[in-house]
């Protein structure tokens, strides 16, 4: 961060002012130091949400809401998109440059060798109900990961922040298709290291030990797309969730169950699914304009799933690709019979919400979920493990943030504060006294 110049505010009330330093980045908004506020002129600055606060500096991601614009470790994610490969975008932002060969080779081999997960956490699966949501299994069994792991768990050392930043990059698929797997009462499938990180997590869901199976080139190069869009995307809540939980010294598994557990909430990775369920509910094109005015309608609590986002006021750079990827598989994979209806309603829908006044005026595009569900039902992911696979891909962004904010020598506890507008001070009333 580089000082530029500063900013005077003054208290017009007490006639005070201070001089709050302003820090540049390399790309985005300038940043105000306002610690001043509190200490010189004793105010709290408000801002639920945090739409307006810079809560950590950060070298990962970089988002331009108004380009629509994503950069991961400053590479443009529509290059990474067409060039790289999930695993290795995992290397570029857990190390923040693109492997040369031998880091590469490294990499992998040290992925491979720990893919596979303690026999315990299947046991531990089994004391699910068979209907347990895949979501409430993946936070319950990355929370239990420490119990399984817990030879590098000292947060100050730095191998073992690496082994365990490993550890959740290899094993968040074997957790996921094993909660896929129980969820259908089939039997668990192992990894196969001779194959590719995500062809491994295809066979892993779908395989099954009766019969060989070859994953579809096609629907391995779909997946591998969504996860690269997926990976990372700033401090967003379950990101921040996961630095916030960091910020305690709580071990990195936990952290990462708690970015799965805010991660679940349908205003966040669970739009996925419930985009999905919007658009089998509007069902007939011709019911659109009637959705379209209840989005519309305070007081209905129905919104576009998958419209909107907190950053981007113009279009999501990933919901592009993904538009364009669900096109291509559609024709691609015979699902397309299925599917194809949902694509024309979600097109339909897109077409008629951007040229209305109200999505307009509030600068309403679609997100990285109105699309995405419709990719992941042409590749056989049932609608409960949407999320899921959201959870999967973004580990690595969590534990990413998670290593840089630990590596900061300056870390302290994240504790907010508030505005309190509850009772004033007041003395105990016995119940004799009580209305
Ligand atoms: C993700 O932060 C990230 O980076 C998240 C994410 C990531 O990669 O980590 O990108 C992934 O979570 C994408 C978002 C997925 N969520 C959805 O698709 C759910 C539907 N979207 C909304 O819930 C909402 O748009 C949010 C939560 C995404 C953003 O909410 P904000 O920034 O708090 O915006 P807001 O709720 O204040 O809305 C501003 C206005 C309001 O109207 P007014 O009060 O100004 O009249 O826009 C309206 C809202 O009512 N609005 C919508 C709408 N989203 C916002 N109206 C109808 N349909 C919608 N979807």
């Amino acid at each position: 961060m580089v000082k530029q110049h500063t900013v005077t505010i003054t208290d017009n009330a007490s006639g005070k002012s201070i001089e709050c330093p302003v820090y540049e980045g390399t790309h985005g908004h300038p940043v105000i130091d306002i610690h001043g506020v509190t200490k010189e002129l004793g105010f709290f600055t408000h801002d639920p949400g945090y739409a307006t606060t810079s809560s950590c500096s950060s070298t990962i991601t970089y988002i331009d809401g108004e380009k629509g614009e994503l950069l991961y470790r400053g590479y443009p994610i529509e290059q990474l998109a067409e060039k790289s490969s999930y695993l290795e975008v995992c290397y570029l932002l857990l190390y923040g440059e693109l492997p040369n060969a031998e880091q590469w080779e490294d990499f992998k081999n040290f992925v491979k060798r720990h893919t596979m997960v303690h026999e315990g956490i299947r046991r531990f699966l089994a004391g699910y109900r068979p209907d347990a949501h895949p979501m409430g299994i993946l936070v319950g069994t990355v929370g239990a990961l420490s119990t399984f792991y817990h030879d590098a768990l000292d947060v100050h050392d730095p191998d073992h922040r690496n082994f365990s930043a490993i550890r959740v990059i290899a094993k968040m698929p074997s957790i996921a298709a094993d909660a896929y797997k129980y969820s259908i009462g089939q039997p668990f499938m192992y990894p196969i290291n001779s194959l590719g990180f995500v062809e491994n997590f295809l066979q892993m869901m779908f395989a099954v030990r009766a019969e060989p199976y070859v994953p579809n080139p096609v629907a391995v190069r779909a997946l591998e797309l969504m996860m690269i869009l997926h990976a990372d995307h700033e401090q967003n809540a379950s990101t921040s969730t996961v630095r916030l939980a960091g910020s305690s010294g709580a071990n990195p598994f936990a952290c990462i169950a708690a970015g799965c557990a805010t991660l679940w909430g349908p205003a966040h990775g669970g739009a996925n699914e419930a985009v999905i369920n919007m658009l089998q509910h509007i069902g007939d094109p011709k019911t659109i304009p009637k959705y379209i005015e209840r989005a519309k309608d305070k007081d209905d609590p129905f919104r576009l799933m998958g419209f909107g986002h907190r950053v981007y006021k113009n279009y999501d750079p990933r919901a592009a690709l993904i538009r364009q990827a669900c096109h291509d598989l559609l024709n691609d994979l015979d699902s397309g019979g299925s599917l194809g209806p949902l694509f024309d309603i979600a097109r339909t829908l897109e077409s008629i919400a951007l040229k209305d006044d109200y999505f307009i005026e509030r600068n309403l595009y679609p997100n990285v979920d109105f699309y995405s569900g419709i990719i992941l039902s042409a590749l056989g992911i049932p609608l409960n493990m949407f999320t899921v696979m959201f959870a999967m891909a973004r580990s690595v962004g969590w534990i990413s943030q998670w290593t840089e904010m630990m590596e900061d020598k300056d870390l302290r506890i994240g504790r907010p504060q508030q505005l309190y507008v509850g009772a004033a001070r007041r003395d105990y009333v016995d119940m004799s006294g009580r209305k």
